[in-house]
């Protein structure tokens, strides 16, 4: 750090306001975790300095034995993890690992059917502002207007009438523990591949407390820097039938050369995954979601479908007569840090919604567990009462700060340089 606040002292300025940012805020977006100092120091390595496109053992570049290591040791890894037949570590994101499946064994004009995007699936599903819109004809399946779960039936019923050639699981704003031997069954009902997008869930069930979407599906895609922990990006599991397409796909067909650096520090996080430590985390990060929730609907608001199996929720706060930008404006500036989300058939648009999407992955990394939960409901409720209470949300934020200084994180200007 030394060197970088010598070269260029703006962006070591912001680089020091962010880590204090996230050191004194109560970060609860779901999306978001605070990797491990051995996951900073791979990912901040001189391995950004090689070309190796191509795979380990045959590269288009000489020098590649240890980036060959490395990349070698991340698909062992995942596989062990997640059982899969073949891995690609190389997508540089979710949304590539996505395009990766979709383009390996689908033409463009072919149809896809996923999740819709506002009652809870991803912009790679099939929005038509996405590439996955744009390329492909999409249909899409919801939640159903009591339950708020998915309606199952309803998902074969839209199968058989817009008859995909890939249908899309999982979501970025679902709470509920998802069937996968059900929409495998849907898949071969019509004929279509199955794809499942774990991005959100891939660290519970790396811990064995979701069920494992492997088995069941043609491909599955992950990002690796949500509840799995590790550095921004992806990867890409299918069966052994579709490895040689996958693996042509993402290269030469979609990126040029891997990110060695990140993809090293895939590999760490997944050693990480494979700890007993690991599992004991991904525990308390579900206890902490069910306690956020549970404590959220005793002061009476209103969690989306009752509750949580996973690690978010969506909180519908059309009951406490204030929408989600106000929410997350609200809480901002009280050290909360939350998003706005739409609820399932919410009547107004994105930009405001009717709720905000909360997640305990962050938390659980400090170190917080239920009884911090509580502590947050009453922090979250003080400042959702009167949202435009200033000075409610100064006393809110230094209340944070205190609570966030209990579970210090690592400091990222300690790592050993590399
Ligand atoms: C379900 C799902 N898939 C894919 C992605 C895309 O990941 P990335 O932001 O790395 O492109 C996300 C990101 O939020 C996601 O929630």
């Amino acid at each position: 750090m030394k060197a970088l606040k010598a070269t260029d002292p703006a962006v070591f300025e912001a680089i020091r306001k962010e880590e204090k940012r996230q050191k004194e805020k109560l970060l609860l977006i779901a999306s978001e975790n605070f990797a491990s100092p051995a996951v900073l120091a791979a990912q901040g390595c001189l391995m950004t300095n090689k070309y190796a496109e191509g795979y380990p053992g045959r590269r288009y570049y000489g020098g590649c034995q240890h980036v060959d290591t490395v990349e070698s040791l991340a698909i062992e890894r995942a596989k062990q993890i997640f059982g899969a037949e073949h891995v690609n570590v190389q997508p540089h994101s979710g949304s590539q690992a996505n395009m990766a499946a979709y383009l390996s064994v689908l033409k463009p004009g072919d149809v896809i059917l996923g999740m819709d995007l506002a009652q809870g699936g991803h912009l790679t599903h099939g929005s038509k502002v996405n590439f996955s819109g744009m390329l492909f004809h999409s249909y899409f399946y919801g939640v159903d207007r009591s339950t708020e779960q998915i309606d199952y039936d309803a998902v074969q019923r839209i199968a058989e009438e817009c008859r995909p050639r890939m249908l899309v699981v999982g979501a970025s704003a679902y709470a509920r523990t998802l069937d996968f031997p059900r929409f495998q069954k849907i898949a071969q009902s019509v004929g279509a591949y199955l794809m499942v997008d774990i991005a959100h869930i891939a660290g519970l069930i790396a811990a064995g407390l979701h069920p494992n979407p492997v088995p069941y599906a043609d491909f599955v895609t992950t990002t690796t820097h949500k509840t799995l922990r590790g550095p921004r990006g992806g990867i890409v599991m299918c069966k052994a039938e579709h490895a040689k397409a996958v693996d042509k796909f993402i290269f030469p067909g979609m990126q040029g050369g891997p990110l060695m650096h990140v993809i090293a520090a895939k590999a760490v996080a997944l050693q990480e995954a494979l700890l007993p430590s690991f599992h004991t985390y991904q525990r308390q990060v579900l206890a902490n979601a069910k306690a956020l929730a549970s404590g959220l609907m005793e002061r009476g608001y209103r969690v989306v479908s009752g509750g949580t199996d996973t690690h978010l929720m969506l909180v519908n706060l059309g009951v406490k007569g204030v929408t989600g930008k106000e929410a997350e404006t609200a809480l901002d500036a009280a050290g909360i840090i939350v998003n706005k989300n739409t609820i399932p058939y919410d009547e107004k648009p994105p930009a405001v919604a009717s709720g905000i999407r909360l997640g305990t992955p962050v938390v659980a990394t400090r170190g917080m567990k239920e009884a911090e939960m509580g502590e947050i409901v009453g922090l979250i409720d003080r400042v959702l009462q009167k949202p435009q209470d200033k000075r409610a949300q100064r006393e809110v934020r230094k209340e944070a700060k205190v609570l966030c200084s209990r579970f210090p994180i690592f400091h990222p200007y300690d790592a050993p340089p590399v």
